[in-house]
């Protein structure tokens, strides 16, 4: 190309989306269309560094380069086993004007039909601290949005917004639009990132009415990143889509973003579902620490271990296992010894039991955000796991948002962000050695997730959001459109470990504000609609002995999956999910809806032609109703086949699930 260019295209494979590169007096900016309509209007790209030159102004582009690129790849275990990764790439190499040193980087862009995608290049300016990414997002200020706030006490779990943009501070990502003005009905886009490697994590911080900046989580000194060398930023992604499922659809943008399996064969992982010794301390009804109602212990651990064999479980989450957690551990992260078991709670004699039921234990590791402390015993804590049979370990960074513990450079004591540099980098180190100890991670507390299981397929599942917890103590718990909102914006990035299936909905009694805010078919519901390759059964092993009937689904339900399809939904009031098992000819569907009673049409043209399958319908009773009804289900089932269109009543925070099991 020759020197120079005003502007630079990318389009779409499906010629429908174009990002254009360019400067505008010397600033780098781009501008993304759709159908030749603006989407996000001509917006700032650039870096500042705490010394030395900056990125931002004074540049013309000197260099372009355009690929583009098909290629289908598989996942270990997911929610689909094959990605087609289609996209067209351009490269703008952005050079300085002026006569100072030359300053120099490169805006890669790739352009997909599911959305845009870009990342800076930074050549090597030797060790710097990065203070400010000035990529902007020039949205349509009065259109729709789905938020949680960013850079306050909590991580990550707030009760989700809906606002204008114009309304919003400072919100995390994936952040959701629709394009809704002047009665318009789409489009709808998700603003996130791909691939967060030793970086900081992107907030969106609204300046001008819709123009979002990046805001990158500080590090424990105030600066944004620490640079040593050339770098490369995360993807700035923004998800594009005609209709709300269209997003769902078109999630696997951000594994495409991300680089192949780095970590080779992780077969120690095997998708399952899970129960476990967990939603007993949320309820109060056993302790994390040590005492009369202590709930990690050898005889609580084996009915566990029992109920799980019994009914087809692969594993059993014990937490409040090891020394820490007595007093105010939430502060005290540093007592917590992830190589000593409670004297109650015999490892090994468990570890055998549970081998002889064909179990696995699933470990816990709550470090209470304080890093150096862990970081310290991963090798031994990881080696116990290891040498007792684990395969996946579910880790806990309970602390205020700003209140990550870290050690310095010279070993002083130093306060973190959940999603800044330091903790990124933490993050990924726990997933190298987990590997190498055969052990995948569920993080809870986690940084948001941005692909990287693609990379490191030991990085299982993790939380990010509002999960089943709240609704045991949270003030107030879970609203009825939690669960409509959650698949368009926080499972966009990747599986969540939001552990569903509460049947006792009023487990602290009718009067509590905490009662969990569904009808009991839309528990059932959440294992199709929340996708996550480790699943629990959350409630108490006596819950389901008492209820046979449902809990048939959750033993039925698969953890993976050969294909997903998010078939119909609208953000924030329902959505309707269908998977296709990995291991089986068999089909899920999974629908809910927020407190508006509905009936969804699920046309059944995703199945096999000339092929019968008995649908095994599970949903609302008659006259439920979250409030007033919400045990009354109805269990049915009947022959279908592809030209068939399934109507499923939902009650007023209501769900059906179906099975379908294909004839031969
Ligand atoms: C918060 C996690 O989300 C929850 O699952 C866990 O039980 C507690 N922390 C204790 O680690
Ligand atoms: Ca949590």
């Amino acid at each position: 190309m020759p020197a120079s260019s005003a502007s630079v295209d990318a389009t779409s494979p499906d010629g429908r989306t174009e990002i254009s590169l360019a400067t505008a007096n010397g600033q780098p900016v781009y501008t993304v269309t759709r159908d030749g309509k603006p989407l996000i209007a001509q917006s700032k790209l650039g870096l500042r560094f705490a010394s030395g030159a900056n990125l931002d102004r004074g540049f013309e582009i000197t260099e372009t380069a355009a690929d583009s690129h098909d290629e289908t790849w598989q996942q270990p275990w997911g929610e689909k086993r094959t990605v087609r990764d289609l996209h067209n790439e351009i490269t703008a190499r952005f050079t300085s004007t002026d006569d100072g040193p030359e300053r120099s980087f490169t805006v890669r862009a790739r352009v997909f039909d599911a959305g845009v995608a870009f990342r800076y290049e930074v050549p090597d300016t030797g060790e710097r601290a990065l203070v400010d990414e000035i990529t902007e997002f020039a949205v349509e200020p009065n259109a729709t949005s789905w938020w949680t706030p960013a850079g306050e006490y909590n991580r990550y779990e707030y009760i989700y917004k809906t606002t204008p943009v114009r309304d919003i501070y400072r919100v995390h990502t994936p952040y959701t639009l629709k394009y809704d003005v002047e009665g318009a009905d789409g489009p709808y886009l998700a603003i996130h990132e791909a691939a967060l490697v030793d970086y900081a994590g992107m907030w969106l911080d609204q300046r001008r009415a819709g123009v979002l900046e990046a805001e990158l989580a500080p590090r424990h000194d105030g600066t944004k990143v620490k640079i040593d060398g050339a770098f490369k930023t995360p993807w700035r992604v923004i998800q594009i889509a005609d209709t709300a499922a269209g997003l769902v659809n078109g999630a696997d943008i951000y594994l495409n973003l991300n680089a192949p399996n780095q970590l080779g064969d992780v077969s120690y992982f095997e998708p399952g579902k899970y129960v476990g010794i967990w939603w007993g301390m949320h309820i109060n009804k056993y302790t994390w620490g040590s005492g009369p109602d202590h709930g990690a212990t050898t005889g609580n651990t084996k009915r566990y271990i029992d109920f799980a064999a019994e009914n087809g479980f692969s594993g059993v989450l014990v937490e409040g296992w090891n020394i820490g957690w007595d007093g105010d551990w939430f502060n005290n992260g540093d007592k917590f010894r992830f190589a000593e078991p409670y004297p109650d709670f015999d490892i090994e004699a468990l570890s055998d039991y549970a081998a002889n039921k064909g179990v696995k234990l699933i470990g816990h590791h709550e470090t209470a955000a304080n890093l150096p402390n862990y970081e310290s015993q991963l090798d031994a804590a990881f080696q116990l796991y290891r040498d007792n049979g684990y395969s996946t370990v579910k880790t806990g960074y309970v602390a205020d948002a700003s209140d990550l513990v870290l050690e310095d450079e010279e070993g002083f004591r130093r306060y973190g962000w959940h999603a800044g540099q330091e903790r990124v980098v933490h993050d990924l180190n726990v997933l190298k050695k987990a590997h190498e100890y055969g052990l995948a991670i569920n993080a809870h507390e986690p940084v948001k997730d941005t692909g990287l299981r693609r990379t490191y397929p030991n990085a299982v599942s993790r939380e990010g959001a509002r999960g089943m917890e709240f609704n045991a103590w949270g003030s107030p718990p879970n609203p009825p459109e939690h669960t409509a909102i959650l698949p368009y914006t926080r499972l966009l990035a990747g599986p969540m470990d939001f552990t569903p299936g509460i049947f006792d909905l009023m487990p602290n009694g009718e009067d509590n504000e905490n009662r969990i805010q569904t009808t009991l078919a839309k528990q059932l519901a959440l294992y199709v609609v929340i996708y996550s390759p480790v699943q629990m059964a959350a409630d108490l092993p006596e819950n389901y002995e008492a209820n046979p009937e449902p809990f048939q689904f959750i033993k039925d339900v698969p953890a993976d999956w050969e294909t997903s399809i998010a078939l119909d939904g609208e953000v924030g009031d329902f959505i309707v999910q269908a998977r296709k098992d990995r291991k089986s000819d068999d089909w899920y569907v999974g629908a809910l809806t927020d407190e508006t009673a509905r009936t969804v049409s699920v046309p059944l043209d995703f199945l096999d032609d000339g092929r019968s399958y008995t649908a095994e319908i599970y949903r609302d009773g008659e006259d439920a109703d979250w409030q007033t009804n919400p045990y009354a289900i109805t269990i049915e089932s009947r022959t279908v086949t592809a030209p068939d269109t399934l109507e499923l009543p939902l009650a007023s925070s209501g769900g059906a699930a179906v099975r379908l099991v294909a004839g031969r």
